[in-house]
């Protein structure tokens, strides 16, 4: 019987106890499947005597991460703490320099470090895993790096973040604002240390640059991302939306075009009937065509204890099995530089403006977007008092270069109460 594979699990939080919990339950199924024990060896957290919910007097203890990433007794370090810096990454890289594999949740610390990280991984002959950084329990990691590594990558896109679809889903089942509804998102255990990073769609961002790196065998670059988070959505859009059969999704989109390597994570309408726009609650949904295999689809749970511990387990149990893939699906000294393009598919976009009421406010909205060679589809005016006018404007296909150069237009006429708010309907 091969030797058991030992652990050492960094972070006892929402991740780590489900982990902790699958290790407990399935003991005998994960090693039937594998062929070898998966045993505990020692764990870290910041408070040693808070109850989890889980016995843990029988694993060894450390205060200190790093000290339990270089532990003998340890074959694979599991980072479960979060945060792009600090002892994640320091206990990471000690890790690695102690002949450790690593598997990991955190998408932050690799958007930022992957690229280094993985070199010194690989440079050691090192695994670092990171199934459950990208969209929770989904192996769209997996799907990418083995399942589809047959096809050139033409464009991955899709909705990674529960906390904001969670959010923008039940803005409009219960009619709360997005700030009512945080406390259910962190009760159901989806938010980020920082909820900023989930609401400002850098959560997502960073989910989206690891994934367009395996695409398109890229180093990662989580700042050529163009980004917009949810914070400026309001109840009023999300009703403009449906009025118009849309919903909107917090949507990240990856391809290699002519002009280099698309990256973007925005809020975007999206026709309430496809499958985008059927997404609910939690549930996450990457969709990635291949030249050879077409369209796949791929949805379920993205946050939460059980489905992101499961993408922990699978990262775990492939080690033990002796699969070892590179970080990124390639070596990574051989991911290169993408040049960042602007999205280039040409588009409708929702416009919602708060307008001063007064004779001629929207000739010179009208007139902007005119001169940046917008034109308008439809446009309401609608229930206004004697100062001020909600004005929204659906505008025929144009392209990010317009519509920026009309945003920076508006700018410059005295009508306006508030900045703009500029949404894209996207079309599937
Ligand atoms: P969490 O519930 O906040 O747990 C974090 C854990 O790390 C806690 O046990 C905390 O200790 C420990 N910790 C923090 N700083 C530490 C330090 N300096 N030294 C030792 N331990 C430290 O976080 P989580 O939701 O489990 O997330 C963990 C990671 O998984 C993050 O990278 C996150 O982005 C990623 N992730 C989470 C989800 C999800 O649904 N939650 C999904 C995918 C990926 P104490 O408990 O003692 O405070
Ligand atoms: N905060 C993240 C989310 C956790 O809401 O999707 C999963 O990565």
């Amino acid at each position: 019987m091969p030797d058991p594979l030992r652990l050492g699990i960094a972070g006892l939080g929402t991740v780590g106890i489900g982990v902790v919990k699958i290790i407990r339950q399935h003991a005998a199924v994960l090693e039937a499947r594998t062929g070898r024990k998966i045993e505990i060896s020692a764990v870290s957290a910041r408070s040693k005597d808070k109850d989890r919910g889980v016995p843990l007097t029988s694993y060894g203890w450390e205060d200190d991460p790093v000290a339990l990433a270089t532990r003998d007794d340890v074959d694979v370090f599991v980072e479960l703490m979060g945060g792009s810096d600090g002892p994640a990454k320091a206990a990471t890289e000690a890790a690695i320099a102690a002949g450790k594999d690593v598997v990991t949740a955190n998408k932050a610390m690799l958007a930022l470090y992957g690229q280094p990280l993985a070199e010194q991984a690989e440079n050691a002959g090192r695994v670092i895993r990171f199934e459950a950084a990208v969209a929770g329990g989904i192996p769209v990691v997996k799907a990418l790096t083995e399942g589809l590594a047959g096809n050139e990558i033409q464009r991955v896109m899709g909705v990674m973040n529960g906390t904001c679809n969670y959010i923008l889903t039940q803005m409009q089942d219960t009619r709360q604002g997005y700030n009512a509804l945080f406390a259910e998102a962190d009760k159901l255990g989806y938010l980020e240390a920082d909820p900023n990073l989930d609401v400002g769609g850098i959560d997502a961002g960073h989910k989206l640059a690891l994934l367009a790196s395996i695409a398109f065998g890229t180093q990662v670059d989580f700042d050529a991302i163009e980004l917009e988070g949810i914070q400026n959505i309001t109840l009023e859009d999300i009703d403009a939306a449906q009025d118009m059969g849309y919903k909107i999704k917090l949507l990240g989109v990856t391809q290699m075009t002519g002009r280099g390597l698309e990256q973007r994570m925005s809020p975007c309408l999206v026709p309430d009937s496809s499958p985008l726009g059927q997404l609910d609650g939690g549930t996450n949904m990457v969709v990635i065509e291949g030249d050879q295999v077409g369209q796949i689809v791929l949805r379920g749970a993205g946050a939460g204890e059980g489905p992101t511990a499961s993408a922990v387990m699978s990262d775990i149990l492939d080690i033990a099995r002796g699969i070892r893939v590179s970080t990124f699906g390639q070596p990574a000294n051989t991911l290169v530089t993408a040049k960042p393009a602007k999205a280039t598919t040409p588009a409708p976009y929702y416009l919602r403006m708060m307008l001063q009421d007064k004779p001629g406010a929207l000739a010179k909205v009208a007139s902007v977007l005119g001169e940046a060679g917008i034109s308008i589809d439809r446009m309401r005016q609608y229930g206004h008092d004697n100062t001020s006018a909600p004005v929204l404007i659906v505008t025929h296909k144009t392209t990010r270069d317009s519509l920026d150069t009309a945003l920076k237009g508006f700018e410059t006429i005295d009508v306006m109460e508030t900045a703009p708010v500029a949404i894209r309907i996207e079309q599937l």
